[in-house]
């Protein structure tokens, strides 16, 4: 069987102040069932849920085991694996990567985030992949739409017996590039990955030793975190190993990393325009996104393409196309603390 890891320890800045430290997106009810609850349904296909490992720390703890309660599951207590704090992608993989040769010794696993909507099916195409992950870290592309600066980009190169090996690997490219590697054949990374824990501990102790070195150096979970890099597994691994390979993923998936991302997947009305919660009364008005708590009218006059988003002590405004620089406030807001 396939072991799971899910990453559950980001906070989705970009979807500030929806998306709080404190209730991060993954584990927001926009739909009935939050992007976390998704993300564990489509573990189960390939897991049991005694191999399914979630990664986060002691603030979202009980999201994850009161989300997991809610679709009907119990998931052992010791396959909970909290951060001390957030060290980005390469650690959080790391720790999960250990617990599972610890109890089950060389395993084959997949990386999930646990902030995409994907369809089921595409899990089939993930168990079908298989066979390339005890040689290859096993990536999994999509179509590009747009010159999207937030993704990794994938270059195919010689063809395997499924999929391809990569020749290159750029994670989050500026947008000449990201235009070019387009131009150029590439894949957007979907941000999963399948390879055998071996293979994995190997590439790490190639190419981001210092990760290996933290863990290595102590047992206590505090003194590692403290000391290991911030790195994810894009820039840390995947951009230097030789050994990454493709496969396409023709299902629709999409990272709700942003808030035109949310906008892109909700239903709107014949104007373009995606209100949640709130009552409204929108003239003369296109395209926008808003929300605002259910007790509100929200009322606009000849505004196109914005984004409003009305929380009981925040309130944040931008053009759609600005919408990646939400993080930027919250990097304000911390500096300020
Ligand atoms: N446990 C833990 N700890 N989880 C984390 C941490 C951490 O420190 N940091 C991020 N995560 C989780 C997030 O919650 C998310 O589910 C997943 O790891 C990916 O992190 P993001 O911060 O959302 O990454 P990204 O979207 O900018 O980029 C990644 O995903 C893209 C596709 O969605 C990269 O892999 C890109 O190459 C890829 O295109
Ligand atoms: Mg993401």
């Amino acid at each position: 069987t396939i072991k799971s890891i899910i990453l559950a320890g980001g906070s989705g800045t970009r979807l500030w102040p929806l998306s709080r430290e404190l209730y991060p997106k993954q584990f927001l009810k926009i739909e009935d069932v939050s992007l976390f609850q998704e993300t564990i349904l489509r573990c189960l296909q390939i897991s049991e849920i005694s191999e399914i490992y979630v990664v986060t720390n002691e603030l979202h703890k009980y999201f994850v085991i009161g989300q997991i309660e809610e679709l009907g599951y119990e998931i052992p207590r010791d396959n909970i694996l909290l951060e001390p704090e957030g060290k980005n992608t390469l650690p959080a993989i790391y720790y999960g990567i250990t617990e599972i040769q610890k109890v089950h010794g060389n395993s084959m696993v997949a990386v999930f985030s646990s902030d995409h909507k994907l369809d089921k099916s595409a899990m089939e195409t993930i168990k079908n992949a298989r066979q390339l992950s005890s040689e290859h870290l096993v990536t999994f592309g999509i179509l590009p739409k747009s010159p999207h600066t937030g993704y990794g980009y994938i270059k195919p190169g010689d063809k395997l017996n499924i999929g391809y090996k990569v020749s290159e690997f750029r994670e989050k490219p500026d947008y000449k590039d990201a235009e070019k590697y387009i131009s150029e054949g590439c894949l957007w990374n979907s941000g999963m990955f399948l390879f055998s824990t071996e293979l994995f501990l190997n590439e790490v102790a190639l190419y981001a030793s210092d990760v290996k070195d933290s863990f290595e150096s102590s047992n206590n979970i505090q003194d590692i975190f403290e000391n290991v890099p911030n790195i994810s597994i894009d820039y840390g691994i995947m951009e230097k190993s030789s050994k990454v390979a493709v496969v396409e993923l023709n299902h629709k998936w999409s990272d709700l990393g942003n808030f035109n991302a949310l906008y892109e997947e909700l239903n709107k009305d014949e104007k373009g325009n995606c209100v949640l919660e709130c009552e409204q009364l929108l003239l003369n008005s296109k395209n926008n996104f808003i929300y605002s708590s259910p007790e509100k009218l929200v009322s606009t006059i000849d505004i196109n393409d914005l984004i409003v988003v009305d929380t009981s002590d925040a309130l944040m405004i931008c053009p759609r196309q600005s919408c990646e620089k939400v993080k930027d406030i919250v990097n304000v807001l911390k500096q300020r603390n």
